[in-house]
């Protein structure tokens, strides 16, 4: 029986991702907890133990994401490294959030202490298949490019501190299902002293029972931070190219070939793959636009919309894009030319401007960045850096002050004004990088901004120069997925099963974080939701009903989806169910003015969870 349904949701699955194959899915999980793989304990892991779980697989005939690359003001907002939370709504999330199901209270320590540490999902990742597939989200062309068999091969470096562990395996699975063997020399890890317990053992033992000889494990001998790291690892690797890879990503199909075969072409070009979308709390990938990298005069890494007239016909859209800047995560370079150009400056601390170092530098000295658009790779995006330097240092800020003394000639004063605290930090010693930059002959920040960078904004400019640059950068005018309008696709009161008390306001349906409380059900506009198409519940079509901790209350619609959206079958008795909280819609007593309440969806009194939809 067990194994009927699986073939069959499979099925489902590779027929089309809609709402009700999700609800089916959500019934599937809470009625039977068999359908779930069992998760190993990493510590007792064993090779028959990685299952590749069928349900949970993408199809691959799966149109994938919208190919128009028009970017909302929203999608590179998402991509930007000050992380805002990534929540909204796509086809396959509906599927995997039912991944996020908190069913007992196991479930809720596993996702708490993991969002405390890691900042995502990690009761998701655990339950994702470490070999899932996931949307080819590449522009139809560029299925046709043809790549050289002979390509340079690759060192892939991934530097790591207290990663978790099935999303670092995961990691490291994407890179092997989808990279050509031949062109991958090795997967060299950084282990920066991370502290979770086991991990380092648990990482190495399943690499020895898997077989798995192509990856390195290595751990310094002291907390580096990422930088040093990054310089540790890339002195041990031996392949012709090395690609720096964050520990919490998935490569998508092809990947690697138009990399190694642009750096093929000339040793100088430092090349980038489009950074995907995974989303922190449902493990759900989408496809990024096509956009570039900046920089503010707080050096900041930004992104930002291309410069007009770049995406002019069909060929533009897989052509290489030149970048002023380099986000820092994930590129591919010459290893000779790493090495030539001066490696990472090693003088700079745990996390932070070495991308904006590494982007200037090459510029200024001779070579190139550029992103390549039919390179695509899944970044899990947080909505925090989970970790701090150990000694509270400010690193972004002493590393920042590096780059400007070291690169940034006259133009760091526009940086000084910003920061105005930055004025007696100390740098530490930054001659052998002004050596450097001496002995590689490098054009002056002047130039850079003259020839790479002219749409950037100075802090001098008058009106007339900032409009002229402003309006030389494609501009958002069409956002298809962000209407602003809101969408009722259905209207009802929402009666606790077997009683006649139905879920209305405490307060009045104007009042902004109201608790919700049963009542006797009368039709009134205190007790009628209106579902939208994004699965929010708007009561009297004022305000939307948002999941908290322990209770739900009535909260602006911010169209984020996550604690606003919510899955239920319709009928009768059916849970009520948030994505963002995993956990269910219930009360603790059948009676006039119990209070509304989030439970696990597994209760063991079902009862308090089940509601009639009343249409
Ligand atoms: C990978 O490339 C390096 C540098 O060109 C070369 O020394 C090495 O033999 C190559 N590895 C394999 C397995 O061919
Ligand atoms: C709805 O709420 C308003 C404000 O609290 C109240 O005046 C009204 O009587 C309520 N209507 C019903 C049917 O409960
Ligand atoms: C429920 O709460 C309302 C408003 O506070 C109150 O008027 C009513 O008496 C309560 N009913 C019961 C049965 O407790």
């Amino acid at each position: 029986m067990v194994s009927l349904n699986k073939s069959f949701l499979y099925g489902i699955c590779f027929a089309s991702l809609t709402w009700v194959v999700s609800l089916y899915l959500f019934f599937q999980l809470t009625k039977s907890k068999s359908t779930f793989t069992k998760v190993p304990t990493p510590h007792s892991w064993s090779v028959k133990n990685n299952i590749v779980d069928p349900f949970l697989k993408y199809t691959k005939n799966n149109a994938g994401p919208s190919q128009t690359y028009v970017n909302s003001p929203e999608l590179v907002k998402k991509l930007q490294p000050v992380f805002g939370s990534s929540k909204g709504s796509d086809p396959y999330e509906e599927e995997l959030a039912n991944l996020g199901l908190v069913r007992d209270n196991n479930d809720l320590k596993i996702k708490d202490e993991g969002y405390k540490m890691h900042a995502y999902n990690v009761l998701i990742s655990n339950r994702l298949s470490l070999n899932r597939d996931i949307p080819d989200t590449r522009n139809k062309l560029c299925r046709k490019i043809k790549y050289e068999q002979k390509l340079p091969n690759a060192s892939i470096i991934i530097c790591f501190y207290n990663e978790h562990f099935h999303t670092l395996l995961r990691t490291i699975h994407s890179i092997l299902n989808r990279t050509p063997a031949h062109l991958l020399e090795e997967i060299i890890l950084v282990n920066d002293q991370s502290d979770i317990p086991y991990l380092h053992q648990d990482l190495d033992e399943y690499f020895k029972k898997n077989s798995l000889t192509k990856v390195r494990l290595f751990k310094p001998e002291k907390r580096e931070g990422l930088i040093r790291a990054r310089l540790f690892g890339a002195r041990r690797a031996q392949g012709k190219v090395l690609v720096f890879l964050d520990s919490h990503v998935e490569v998508n199909v092809g990947w690697i070939e138009p990399l190694l075969s642009r750096i093929k072409e000339k040793q100088s070009n430092v090349v980038m793959p489009i950074i995907d979308i995974i989303k922190a709390d449902t493990f759900a990938y989408s496809s990024s636009p096509l956009v570039r990298g900046g920089f503010n005069w707080g050096l900041h890494f930004k992104w930002e919309n291309l410069p007009k007239g770049t995406l002019k016909r069909k060929e533009d859209f897989v052509k290489p894009i030149k970048s002023p800047t380099m986000a820092g995560g994930l590129f591919a370079i010459d290893r000779g030319y790493f090495i030539d150009m001066g490696e990472y400056d090693a003088g700079m601390n745990i996390w932070g401007g070495e991308n904006l170092e590494i982007s200037f530098r090459i510029w200024m000295c001779g070579g190139s960045i550029e992103i390549m658009p039919c390179s695509r790779v899944g970044h899990v995006f947080r909505s925090r850096r989970p970790y701090n330097s150990p000694d509270g240092q400010d690193t972004m800020l002493f590393n920042s002050l590096r780059v400007a003394y070291v690169w940034m000639d006259d133009y760091k004063e526009h940086f000084l004004n910003q920061r105005k605290d930055a004025k007696n930090v100390d740098y530490g010693d930054i001659s052998s990088r002004l050596q450097l930059r001496k002995e590689l002959k490098c054009h002056d920040f002047d130039w850079y901004l003259k020839n790479v960078y002219p749409e950037l904004p100075l802090p001098t400019d008058d009106e007339e120069q900032l409009k002229k640059r402003w309006s030389a950068i494609e501009q958002d005018k069409y956002q298809p997925w962000h209407s602003r309008r809101r969408n009722y696709v259905a209207q009802y009161q929402i009666k606790l099963a077997g009683t006649d008390l139905c879920i209305q306001t405490a307060k009045d349906v104007r009042t902004k974080g109201s608790g919700l409380v049963l009542r006797p059900c009368k039709k009134s506009k205190n007790q009628t939701w209106y579902e939208t198409d994004k699965n929010e519940l708007v009561l009297a079509q004022l305000l939307c009903l948002q999941a908290g901790k322990t209770s739900p209350i009535l909260y602006k619609c911010h169209e984020m989806g996550g604690d606003q959206e919510w899955r239920h079958k319709g009928g009768q008795k059916s849970p009520i169910y948030n994505l963002a909280a995993g956990t269910c819609l219930g009360v603790n007593k059948k009676a006039v003015n119990a209070t509304v309440v989030m439970k696990l969806c597994g209760d063991p009194e079902p009862s308090f969870l089940n509601w009639d939809i009343i249409v």
